[in-house]
C-alpha cells in the first residue's frame, strides 16, 4: 500500500503533494511535516476544533514514555483486545485494510497486521506513534498522526474501522464526536464494518447504541464483555495499586477470565465494556 496515494488534506480534503519530508495541499497550500517517518496530518485550522491543542494535550500524556492508560498490563484490556481480534477473524470479512483509530502504542494495530493485508494506525499523539513505530515497525503497518474527526484518508477505503475505547476513551464530545463517527463511515467501504468499543456504565449502553444508529450505521451485533467485576476490584482496591501482589492480580488473564465468568451471570449489568459491530449500508 502506498500511503501517499490515499492520504488527503485534513483541512480541506484536497490532494496532497509529497515534498521532501513534508506534504503540501494542492488546494489550500497547508504544509504537513513528516516527523520520524510519521506523516503529521493535523489540521492547522483553529476553527476545526483546534486539533493542534488536542494533539498537545494527548502528547503531554505520553511525554514520559509510559502508557497513560496502562492498558498493556491490564488483564481486562488484553481480554478486550483478544475479543476484538477474534471478532474480526470470525467475521471472515475481507481484510485488505483495517484502520485503527486512536491506536496509541499500536498494540492492536500489530495484532491486526496478522489478520489483514494492511493496517493504518491513527492517533492524534505523535509521541504515542513514535513509540508505536519503535515497537511494531512492519511492512504492512503505517502510523499517521491525525484526528478522528477529520481522517486524512480518501473515502471508501477501509474494510474494517475500529475505535477501540474510542468515542469515550478519547473524550470526544459534541460535534467532534459526531464528526468522528461520520468520518469512520466515510472512509469505510460499503458493507464494511466498524467496531466501536467503550468503557461505560451499564445504564449508558442503550444510549450509546442509539447514538451509533443515529449515524445511519446498521447494528449487526452488540457484545458485552463481562468485565465489571474486574473493574470493581481494580477501582475498589485502588489503595493497593502500587503493591506487586495487586499488580500481578490485575495482569493475570486467568483471574480476569474467572471474574468474567462470574460477571456473565449478571447479563449486561456485569459489563463495563460494550462492543458494537456496525455495518455501512
Ligand atoms: C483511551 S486510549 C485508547 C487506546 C487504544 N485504542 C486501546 O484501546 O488501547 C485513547 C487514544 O486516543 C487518542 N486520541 C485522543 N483523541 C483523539 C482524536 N481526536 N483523534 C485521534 N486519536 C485521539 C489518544 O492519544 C489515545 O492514544
Ligand atoms: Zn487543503
Amino acid at each position: 500500500m502506498n500511503i501517499n496515494e490515499i492520504i488527503i488534506c485534513p483541512n480541506c480534503q484536497g490532494e496532497l503533494i509529497s515534498e521532501p519530508n513534508k506534504f503540501r495541499c494542492k488546494n489550500c497550500n497547508s504544509i504537513y511535516e513528516v516527523s520520524s517517518n510519521i506523516p503529521v496530518l493535523i489540521s492547522h485550522n483553529n476553527s476545526l476544533n483546534s486539533q493542534e491543542e488536542l494533539a498537545k494535550y494527548f502528547d503531554s500524556k505520553y511525554a514520559n514514555d509510559e502508557d497513560p492508560w496502562d492498558y498493556e498490563s491490564s488483564a481486562a484490556e488484553k481480554m478486550k483486545y483478544e475479543f476484538v481480534v477474534n471478532l474480526i477473524k470470525s467475521m471472515k470479512a475481507n481484510t485488505g485494510l483495517i484502520l485503527d483509530v486512536g491506536c496509541s502504542f499500536g498494540y492492536l494495530s500489530n495484532k491486526f497486521s496478522v489478520v489483514s493485508k494492511n493496517v493504518i494506525g491513527l492517533d492524534v499523539s505523535l509521541n504515542a506513534l513514535m513509540k508505536a513505530n519503535e515497537k511494531y515497525k512492519k511492512e504492512n503497518i503505517t502510523f499517521i498522526s491525525a484526528s478522528a474527526d477529520s481522517i486524512p484518508l480518501k473515502e471508501n477505503l477501509a474494510d474494517v474501522v475500529i475505535l477501540c475505547d474510542g468515542l469515550n476513551g478519547m473524550d470526544l464530545i459534541g460535534t467532534v464526536r459526531d464528526n468522528a463517527v461520520k468520518e469512520s463511515k466515510r472512509v469505510l467501504k460499503d458493507n464494511g464494518f466498524t467496531i466501536f468499543t467503550d468503557y461505560l456504565k451499564p445504564e449508558q449502553f442503550d444510549t450509546y447504541i442509539e447514538y451509533i444508529k443515529q449515524h445511519s450505521y446498521e447494528i449487526k451485533n452488540v457484545y458485552y464483555l463481562n468485565d465489571r467485576l474486574w473493574y470493581k476490584l481494580k477501582y475498589g482496591l485502588h489503595a493497593m495499586r502500587k503493591t506487586s501482589v495487586f499488580k500481578k492480580f490485575l495482569s493475570s488473564i486467568a483471574i480476569g477470565k474467572l471474574l468474567s465468568k462470574i460477571s456473565s451471570i449478571f447479563g449486561k449489568s456485569g459489563s463495563n465494556h460494550i462492543c458494537i459491530l456496525a455495518v455501512k449500508k
